[in-house]
């Protein structure tokens, strides 16, 4: 939960590159019910229904990777927000992380230095290294972070998340589907993979607080929720909340990287060797940084129930696009 909100003394024009997702659309409702102007590039018209209705919020659908199409959607911004990520690539050889992460941000830097507009909010993730990331996912945006600081004339600000946890999530959404698919039996790699859990909206605020505070500037924030919780414990949480039956089988390493390996194949990607990599290292904060930017960050069992119990599933599910709770 977060104290008091800054001031605002201007409405602000925005760029929010993947604005579409899971993070963008909790951001962009406070950001636009705060009056700011935001622009949305994006892949598809369809990855943006959910914002499209709102007044404030242009939504640019083209090629997000061209400089000549961001720039044109970046001049005149005020700053630009990049939460472009994917967890899964289609491939198998770090291709399509490398594009996401390391050539779109590549892009979007040479587009606002084109453009010339230098305040960049950057999502990055808990331990990014572009050499000793365990896997694709951290390396390469350990290497977009890398492009950032590197940029001598950019005024930047970087988030590190551990998980994100909210309505709408691919944490306790993906774990309940996966409890009520297997009557509550779960095989689970990695399930003493320990993390702090953070919520969407204090996510979204500590985004909101460094767009307005000038102490901000050329600033890292490691984001952690007030719980630490092994995976085992998320999912125990989520068969909780949701009323299920959970019968949890840990895996052991060499049987996970079997599992996740058969799901390297599999359509979607519900697993992977590349997740099955990060997962080697915890994703805990070294020095919350919430406290730093004034949010007192809300914990994963008090706020879980709010989706997951079968009374807020109907509500839950008609309204996927906004959260239920936004405080
Ligand atoms: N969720 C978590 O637990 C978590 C934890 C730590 C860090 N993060 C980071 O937080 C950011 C937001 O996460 P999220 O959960 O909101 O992700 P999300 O729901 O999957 O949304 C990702 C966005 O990225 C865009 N995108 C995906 N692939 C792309 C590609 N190849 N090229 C260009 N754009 C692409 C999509 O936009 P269009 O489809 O509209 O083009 C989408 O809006 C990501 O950078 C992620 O790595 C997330």
């Amino acid at each position: 939960m977060s104290t008091a909100v800054p001031t605002i003394e201007r409405p602000l024009t925005i760029c929010i590159a993947g604005g579409t997702g899971f993070v963008g659309r909790e951001l962009i409702v406070r950001l636009a019910r705060a009056g700011h102007e935001l622009r949305v590039p994006s892949r598809s018209l369809g990855h943006a229904d959910e914002l499209r209705p709102m007044p404030s919020v242009e939504v640019a659908v083209g090629d997000v990777h061209d400089t000549d199409f961001l720039r044109r959607l970046i001049e005149g911004c005020d700053a630009v927000i990049n939460l472009v990520g994917i967890l899964n690539e289609r491939g198998r050889g770090g291709a399509g992380f490398r594009r996401a992460h390391v050539e779109f941000t590549a892009a979007l830097l040479r587009a606002m230095d084109e453009a010339g507009v230098s305040r960049l909010l950057h999502m990055s993730a808990l331990n990014a290294d572009a050499e000793r990331g365990r896997s694709h996912y951290l390396r390469t945006k350990g290497a977009a972070e890398r492009l950032v600081r590197g940029a001598p004339w950019l005024d930047w600000t970087i988030f590190r998340p551990s998980l994100i946890f909210g309505p709408g999530d691919a944490l306790t959404n993906r774990f309940a589907r996966l409890l009520r698919a297997g009557a509550g039996f779960l095989p689970l790699a990695r399930a003493r993979a320990r993390f702090c859990p953070i919520y969407v909206g204090d996510v979204a605020e500590a985004f909101v607080r460094a767009l307005h505070g000038g102490s901000s500037s050329r600033q890292t924030y490691e984001l952690c929720g007030p719980e630490l919780l092994t995976l085992e414990q998320i999912v125990r949480l989520t068969a909780r909340s949701a009323r299920l039956p959970c019968h949890i089988w840990p895996l052991p390493d060499a049987l996970a990287q079997v599992q996740a390996a058969l799901m390297d194949f599999l359509p979607g990607k519900p697993f992977s060797t590349d997740n099955f990599r990060s997962l080697l290292t915890d994703a805990v904060c070294r020095g919350n940084d919430c406290d730093r930017l004034g949010i007192r960050a809300a914990s994963c069992s008090a706020l879980a129930p709010l989706w997951l119990a079968p009374a807020a599933r109907p509500r839950a599910e008609a309204a996927a696009p906004l959260p239920a709770v936004t405080r």
